[in-house]
């Protein structure tokens, strides 16, 4: 089972992944964790590259590298595990880079998710947790962190990122869950445990 964590700056799902794999872990089930860009070697220096403010990066080539360290994570990690029988919970994968490089810098959507499945070669998450939070909420979570080269973008870039996080709910409704995430950590924890019995149970 491949589960992945979406959503904005301080939605919280650092947290909200730890949390679900101890619950699952509790379960006496296995789970690996991996985070994108990154998670494997070859994907994790490609995020220093991505995320270095000192790097001038176009939005193509920021979208071709999304996918370059994407399909090494898949092909290296991600494919062997779930082979094991392992439950896989990915932070972020690529509804990321339909929000942000489709709709947050304005690259072809059609174009976008067909790179999608060709870096993931076919994969698709069987549930993916949307961790919604107003971008109000993010500034109130974020305010005394470091940005990065993505996260410097302004406003009106964040708002496309949530309006595209929104399209995909719309889209694809039985896979990419939305949890209110403004409440506190035990609440939307409780909603996340629900979403993965519901999806776990009918697999
Ligand atoms: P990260 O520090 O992991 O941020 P977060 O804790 O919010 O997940 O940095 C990842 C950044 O890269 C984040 O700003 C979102 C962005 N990103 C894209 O723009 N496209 C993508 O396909 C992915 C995977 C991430």
């Amino acid at each position: 089972m491949l589960i992945t964590f979406e959503g904005i700056d301080g939605c919280g799902k650092t947290t909200q992944i730890k949390l679900l794999k101890e619950y699952i872990e509790s379960k006496g089930l296995s789970v690996v964790t991996v985070r994108e860009p990154g998670g494997s070697d070859f994907s994790e220096q490609l995020r220093k590259i991505l995320l270095s403010s000192k790097n001038k990066v176009g939005a193509r080539s920021e979208l071709m590298l999304f996918e370059a360290a994407r399909a090494n994570l898949v092909d290296n990690i991600i494919k062997p595990e779930l082979r094991r029988g392992k439950i896989v919970i990915c932070d972020r994968f690529f509804d990321s880079t339909t929000a942000y490089q489709a709709f947050g810098r304005g690259l072809p959507l059609d174009f976008v998710q067909k790179l999608n499945l060709f870096a993931t070669d076919g994969l698709t998450p069987n549930l993916t947790v949307y961790l919604s939070i107003s971008l109000e909420e993010s500034k109130r979570r974020t305010s005394r962190q470091e940005f990065d080269r993505i996260e410097k973008a302004g406003d009106e870039f964040f708002l496309k990122v949530i309006e595209g996080y929104n399209y995909i709910a719309r889209q694809e409704p039985d896979r990419f869950v939305v949890i209110d995430a403004s409440g506190s950590r035990q609440e939307t924890a409780l909603k996340v445990r629900e979403v993965f019995e519901k999806r776990y149970s009918a697999l």
